[in-house]
């Protein structure tokens, strides 16, 4: 049977580069954005393109009073578009950064990255679990500055670790219905992340550049093709670790 695959935060980005690579590997994909919903059906258009069914959903994952009606429009489109009444692959993708010295950082800020990276995380996936199949698959997306400490990142990265000790506790109570559970933690990457600081300026580019191994930053197609080989048969007893995808960033 055909897998499906959601993934949140898809609009652009990781999400969207993993939602395009998770179809080329013959899953069909259901994507969330928060904003951008021309972007989003654009990517559900790019699924389409390659013959494999796909939806878009609005959804804010720092906001979980909306996840009862977002579970019940799955459950009908599921129904609807697939006949079926589970999906197989989860990835918790959505989010944004914030760089701010510990000194400087507002509530807000703080308020802001716990919901979306945690607090969003935790619970819906908790909102999902009823929809998930036995046999299926999460992956949380971390970060390769959980490993170091720097400057600025201190809020972001607290909350990336967080999912991160999140993704164990996971692998473990939802393995007996033969759920795996893994973290993906890339280096920095040329996205709109952060203002697309790491791919607009030359300087901060650089500096990344130096630091990883391979000598240059990442770039999308550098994490969308790794997270949808984790989903394949081929990397099923992959449980339960922190696989860092950074071109060796900091070693
Ligand atoms: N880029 C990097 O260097 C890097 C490195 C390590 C980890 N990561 C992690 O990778 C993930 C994706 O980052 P990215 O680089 O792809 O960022 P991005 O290009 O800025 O894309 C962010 C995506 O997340 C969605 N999103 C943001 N806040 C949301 C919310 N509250 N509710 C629902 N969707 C939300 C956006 O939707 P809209 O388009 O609708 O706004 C967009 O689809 C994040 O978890 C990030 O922390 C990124």
């Amino acid at each position: 049977m055909t897998k499906i695959a959601i993934i949140t935060g898809a609009s652009r980005g990781l999400g969207r580069n993993t939602a395009l690579h998770i179809a080329d590997k013959g899953s069909d994909v259901i994507i969330t954005y928060r904003s951008r919903k021309e972007e989003a059906e654009a990517v559900v258009a790019e699924i389409e393109a390659k013959g494999r069914k796909a939806a878009a959903f609005q959804l804010d994952t720092a906001d979980i009073s909306t996840f009862p009606a977002f579970v019940e429009s799955l459950r009908r489109v599921l129904k609807d578009k697939w006949q079926r009444d589970t999906f197989d692959h989860l990835v918790n993708n959505a989010g944004h950064g914030e760089y701010a010295m510990i000194a400087d950082t507002t509530e807000a800020q703080f308020d802001g990255l716990v919901n979306v990276h945690l607090k969003g995380v935790f619970f819906l996936t908790q909102a999902l679990l009823p929809v998930i199949a036995d046999g299926g698959r999460i992956v949380n997306l971390s970060t390769g500055l959980t490993r170091i400490s720097a400057p600025g990142f201190s809020a972001y990265s607290a909350v990336k670790g967080a999912i991160e000790i999140l993704s164990i506790y996971m692998a473990k109570e939802l393995g007996a219905r033969g759920i795996a559970v893994n973290t993906v933690a890339p280096g920095a990457i040329e996205t709109d992340f952060l203002g697309g600081a790491v791919r607009d300026q030359p300087d901060m580019n650089k500096f990344f550049a130096d630091i990883i191994a391979l000598g240059r930053a990442g770039v999308p197609d550098d994490i969308g093709p790794m997270i949808a080989g984790l989903l394949t048969e081929d990397n099923r007893w992959i449980n339960a670790q922190r696989i860092e995808v950074s071109g060796g960033q900091v070693i």
